[in-house]
């Protein structure tokens, strides 16, 4: 039998209920490599089919959310290996895939791989403990796993190039001002914290709280230039209307506009 390198386990009460999934490979602090990103995906799947699952928790341990994609597996990849074998894409995008609610539970670091796999959760509870960046620009790489497009989506353009480009941490509490973090909590009341919002969301209509997860996903993910491209459309569409005419006009006559709301 393989090892554990996740583990489930399913918690709560009532006719929908959270399950928890635990990353474990502590002594390399949840080192993301193939195998536990394998294991991941498929807990995930088969949490995502059954009936009674309302709401998903990833945590990991008291040290480390996860520090990273693992480094030592990394350390001997080709361009052919990553190219061919799909990295990331074949077995870490399987989270995208998931429609109920995911939550992430960091405690300690969530580094480069670590912090893009808690960024690819619906939400993020920390503990008072937790430590976020993107050091791989250190070890001559980039992020991977949508670190460059989500984190400056969470936390603005300025905090992403200095996180990206220096590859410093950012701890709890800047992560919470900057929108990172849902909720800080002390490390010791993590998973009860985050199994009690579990509990609430797995109360709800589960339809509707796909569809929310959905539309909230609809507006973060879309490319800026889909946006600028929408945005150009619309302003264009105004100049067909005749309170655009009258703005310009009375600006242009120094009155005020009287405008027809058409
Ligand atoms: C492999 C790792 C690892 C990693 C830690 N370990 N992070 N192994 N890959 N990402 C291993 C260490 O080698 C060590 O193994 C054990 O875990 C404990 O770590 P220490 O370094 O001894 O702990 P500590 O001194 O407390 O330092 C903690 C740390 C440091 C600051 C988090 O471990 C660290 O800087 N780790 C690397 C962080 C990083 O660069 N992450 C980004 C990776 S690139 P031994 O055998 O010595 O006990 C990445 C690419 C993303 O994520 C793109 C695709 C997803």
């Amino acid at each position: 039998m393989s090892e554990a390198l996740v583990l489930s386990e399913v918690r709560g009460e009532g006719a929908r209920r959270t399950a928890l999934i635990t990353l474990n490979r502590p002594k390399q602090l949840n080192a993301l490599n193939d195998a536990l990103m394998d294991q991941l995906g498929a807990a995930l799947i088969a949490f995502d089919r059954e009936d009674g699952i309302g709401c998903i928790v990833i945590t990991g341990s008291e040290k480390a959310f996860a520090a990273g994609a693992d480094i030592s597996a990394m350390a001997r990849f080709s361009y052919m290996d990553v190219h061919h074998n799909d990295f990331i894409t074949r077995n870490w995008e399987t989270l995208l895939q998931v429609r109920k609610p995911v939550i992430a539970a960091v405690s300690g670091f969530a580094l480069g791989g670590g912090c893009e796999l808690a960024m690819l959760c619906d939400f993020i509870i920390a503990a008072d403990t937790a430590k976020f960046g993107q050091p791989e620009i250190k070890i001559g790489i980039i992020p991977g796993a949508g670190g460059t497009q989500r984190l400056p989506r969470a936390v603005g353009k300025a905090k992403a190039m200095d996180m990206v480009l220096t590859g410093r941490m950012m701890d709890v509490h800047e992560a919470e001002r900057s929108g990172l973090v849902s909720r800080i909590v002390p490390a010791a009341q993590l998973i009860d914290e985050a199994l009690s919002a579990a509990a609430t969301i797995c109360a709800l209509s589960g339809p509707s709280v796909a569809l929310a997860k959905a539309c909230v996903n609809k507006a973060f993910e879309g490319g800026l230039m889909d946006g600028v491209g929408f945005e150009r459309r619309i302003f264009h569409s105004l100049f067909a209307t005749d309170d655009q005419k009258e703005g310009m006009d009375a600006f242009l006559s120094k009155r005020p506009p009287d405008f027809k709301q058409r």
